[in-house]
């Protein structure tokens, strides 16, 4: 790509970017929220057209004007958000996108192709499944099948770990080393330094629409990656000063939930929360966090137990009278179940909230007030965006998670249910988030963090509770000298009590 330019309302989101790939190389793409690394990569994948510059393929310029001619010249793209069809079989998601389907169906082919490549990569996929049975690691290998069905040498990857376990990430990075050892070309866009210092063989890093620098990976670090990106010096470790329990906000007792393919999936759960605490739930993806999270949020039935806030019962209440009794929420799917995509950014910022006072007066919403608002929660969690009269859907994946979290959290709630809250965030904005989860613990508020990153759990939480196969395997205070133990917790055995550790 060469001097490419691209700008949306006069504000550049690209300017002037040079970038080239060789084959068998893994190129990472770094950079701010906002700082057009989508954008790009849409021009790449022919989805945008640019304003300036031109994209050759070995020496030969091309013109890409739609997806249907990158995939011609041998370029595919796993998007930032996945775009399979929900309600459509695994199989027949794959037909659709399949450059060759000719009018009739060809189901024998494709299962034929798929089969090889399985074999090649080591992919498991079960092609009758329907897309909306499966998790997100699994729906991102259909998507990576698909563009190797069509031939990628280049393979575009907007943030294909941010939704994955640490397993489902690990299985991918497998993969992406076997294409590189076949010569496939990578581009891997993550906000993640340690997985890019891992796979990458190069970096070039973005900011403000911009080239900022490029690097080799054995020639750089962390440190310095962050540096380059942020424009200064970001803090890995924060400190966590401690405070005393205040009172108690939560309770839950002995709560039984059903998960969505019939299964229990929270079986006996009782804990009890208390202000001025950040309290972990750490365990493999899939062992019942996310049903446990949308059972006290509202969400999801609770088939038996019950839950108390602050002693009021809240047991299978609306979300809406959950969240009048101080609990916030903040969803792991923010973009599929946290927005209304194409409502402007101030009505984003008050849904759920749109009843309060402050917001309307009978049925007529206090515009001025809600623009307001939303403009304070853009200032204090730096969302970047031209104005507040934007379609929620032309901002960048992390500034739109940002506009979530600024908009369950700025309210000082009593409890926050929190899950993965720093996915897609940039290495600046997870350290002010994780900054403003303790500014609330102090100020007297409860969070529930659910987490799969052992390292945040650590730095964040006074408690721990490792949840295995829909119950607790034990909770341990931060200076608990089990937590050495949270490994084999986290893979299904109860905590052990001191006296049967080994010393
Ligand atoms: N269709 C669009 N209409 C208007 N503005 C857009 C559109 N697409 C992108 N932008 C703007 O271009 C800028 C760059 O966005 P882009 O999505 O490329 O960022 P990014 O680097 O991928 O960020 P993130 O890490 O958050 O995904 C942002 O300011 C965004 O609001
Ligand atoms: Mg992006």
């Amino acid at each position: 790509m060469k001097g490419i330019s691209k700008s949306f309302h006069g504000i550049h989101a690209n300017r002037d970017i040079n970038l080239h790939v060789e084959s068998g190389e893994i190129l990472g793409l770094l950079g701010e929220n906002g700082a057009g690394k989508t954008t790009l990569m849409n021009i790449l994948y022919g989805l945008y057209q640019p304003e300036a510059g031109s994209i050759e393929i070995n020496g030969r310029p091309i013109n890409i004007k739609s997806p249907m001619e990158s995939i011609r010249h041998g370029i595919g793209m796993v998007h930032q958000h996945f775009m399979l069809i929900q309600n459509h079989s695994v199989i027949e998601n794959i037909a659709l996108g399949y450059k060759d389907t000719p009018f009739f169906f060809p189901k024998i082919k494709i299962r034929e192709r798929v089969k090889e490549f399985s074999r090649q990569f080591d992919f498991k996929v079960d092609l009758n499944q329907k897309v909306w049975q499966l998790s997100a690691g699994e729906q991102q290998r259909i998507e990576i099948i698909k563009a190797l069905l069509n031939g990628a040498d280049l393979l575009i990857l907007d943030e294909p770990t941010s939704v994955l376990t640490p397993q489902e990430i690990k299985e991918l990075i497998d993969i992406l080393r076997k294409m590189k050892a076949q010569g496939h070309m990578i581009i891997f866009i993550s906000h993640k330094l340690d997985e890019i210092m891992d796979i990458c063989d190069r970096v070039t890093v973005l900011r403000k629409g911009e080239i900022v620098g490029h690097a080799h990976t054995r020639d750089t670090d962390k440190k310095s990656l962050a540096r380059m990106m942020v424009g200064r010096d970001v803090v890995f470790n924060i400190s966590r000063e401690k405070l005393a329990p205040g009172g108690q906000v939560l309770n839950v007792d002995n709560i039984h939930v059903t998960g969505d393919k019939g299964m229990p999936a929270v079986r006996g759960v009782s804990f009890d929360l208390y202000e001025n605490e950040i309290f972990g739930i750490a365990g493999v993806a899939g062992n019942g966090q996310r049903e446990l999270a949308e059972a006290i949020t509202g969400i999801r039935k609770i088939d038996s137990g019950k839950v108390h806030v602050r002693g009021r019962e809240i047991t299978n209440l609306s979300p809406r009278k959950i969240y009048d009794n101080g609990v916030s929420h903040v969803p792991e799917e923010r973009i599929r179940f946290g927005i209304a995509p194409g409502l402007f950014l101030y009505d984003n910022a008050i849904l759920k909230q749109h009843h309060l006072k402050k917001f309307s007066r009978r049925y007529f919403l206090k515009y001025g007030q809600v623009k307001n608002h939303a403009k304070t929660i853009i200032r204090d969690f730096k969302v970047s965006t031209h104005s507040i009269d934007n379609q929620i859907r032309n901002l960048s994946g992390g500034n739109i998670q940002k506009l979530i979290l600024g908009r369950e959290i700025s309210e000082q709630p009593q409890l926050l249910v929190a899950s993965h809250p720093t996915y897609g965030l940039d290495v600046g904005a997870t350290e002010f988030l994780r900054q403003h989860l303790l500014e609330l613990r102090k100020k007297g508020s409860t969070v529930l963090l659910f987490s799969e990153d052992l390292e945040e759990i650590f730095e964040l939480c006074d408690r721990v509770a490792v949840i295995f196969d829909g119950e607790f395997m034990g909770i341990l205070n931060s200076d608990d000298p089990g937590l050495c133990d949270i490994g084999l917790m986290m893979a299904g055995s109860k905590r052990l009590e001191p006296k049967d550790r080994a010393s």
